[in-house]
């Protein structure tokens, strides 16, 4: 059998064209991005899509992205992230009745492939976590399909660092990062983790496991820019291909003259998180 390939998609923030904090085009990014992946050969076996699928989390949004990617002609596997809304993407996706609010983690057998969807989001909150029956949830999925390479899908990357970031609303909380490590390194069936969130590529070996951020088909991160987050154009895709020895992603960039499209100071990024962590301990239902 040849080895299965796949698609990866992420922060496609479909959106409408007045929403004033979309910045770019993203249908026709959309467009040219899926005009570059019908001429892969041979066809991949399936897409994953690694949330911010759309910017607002509407439900019309997610119809319209439905549409669009009517004629991808594979499976996508679709995670949701933080300009998600799970109502929305419940609804307007999934067709579902209006309401539910529940996570939506899932797995699926593609290609000879595990690949295990964890939802990382935190409703209105930048940063991204785990909840403890999540992890219960995830660890039972690890015991399923035993003779299977597995691929994880989850829209927040971990933190990779020993020590928490102050910039922490970029991944998946501190502590739920060490205990995602904690379940998963030693596994040699888990090939990678598939992420987005940060719009821009980085690819990093944490615990021996490859963890896969997409650029995405949004805007571009300028990593040369430390002292703010500075947005400007740019997209792209990769390819993966899962070989015995593991896995490879190879990247297909569009065309860009790398504008500015806006900056956020860092300092508006952590008191936001801040201000969402604090109304989290706040709460009742979250008390410890
Ligand atoms: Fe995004």
């Amino acid at each position: 059998m040849a080895d299965p390939t796949f698609v990866h998609l992420t922060d496609l923030h479909f959106g409408e064209p007045d929403d004033p904090h979309l910045h770019s085009d993203t249908e026709a990014t959309m467009d040219q991005i899926l005009s570059n992946i019908a001429k892969i050969e041979p066809r991949p076996d399936f897409a994953i899509a690694s949330g911010d699928l759309t910017n607002a989390g509407d439900p019309q949004s997610y119809r319209k992205l439905t549409r669009a990617l009517d004629g991808i002609g594979m499976p996508v596997v679709y995670a949701i992230g933080n300009h998600d809304t799970r109502a929305g993407f419940r609804e307007g996706m999934l067709g579902e009745a209006p309401g539910s609010d529940m996570p939506y983690d899932h797995d699926q057998v593609l290609a000879g492939i595990h690949v295990i969807t964890l939802d990382s989001t935190v409703p209105g909150a930048i940063g991204g976590a785990i909840e403890p029956a999540q992890f219960d949830w995830l660890k039972t999925r690890l015991a399923d399909h035993a003779d299977l390479p597995k691929l994880l899908v989850i829209h927040h990357p971990p933190m990779l660092g020993e020590t928490q970031d102050p910039d922490f609303w970029r991944g998946i909380r501190f502590e739920d990062s060490l205990r995602l490590a904690e379940i998963l390194k030693g596994r040699d069936d888990i090939k990678g983790i598939l992420c987005g969130h940060i719009h821009h590529d980085r690819f990093s070996v944490w615990h021996g496991i490859p963890v896969i951020v997409g650029l995405g088909q949004h805007a571009a991160t300028d990593i040369l820019v430390t002292d703010r987050l500075r947005m400007v154009q740019g997209a792209g895709f990769g390819i993966g291909r899962l070989r015995p020895s593991g896995l490879t992603m190879a990247l297909v960039p569009l065309p860009s003259d790398r504008a500015e499209l806006n900056s956020y100071p860092l300092s508006m990024l952590r008191a936001h998180v801040e201000q969402v962590e604090a109304a989290a301990h706040a709460a009742p239902e979250h008390a410890d």
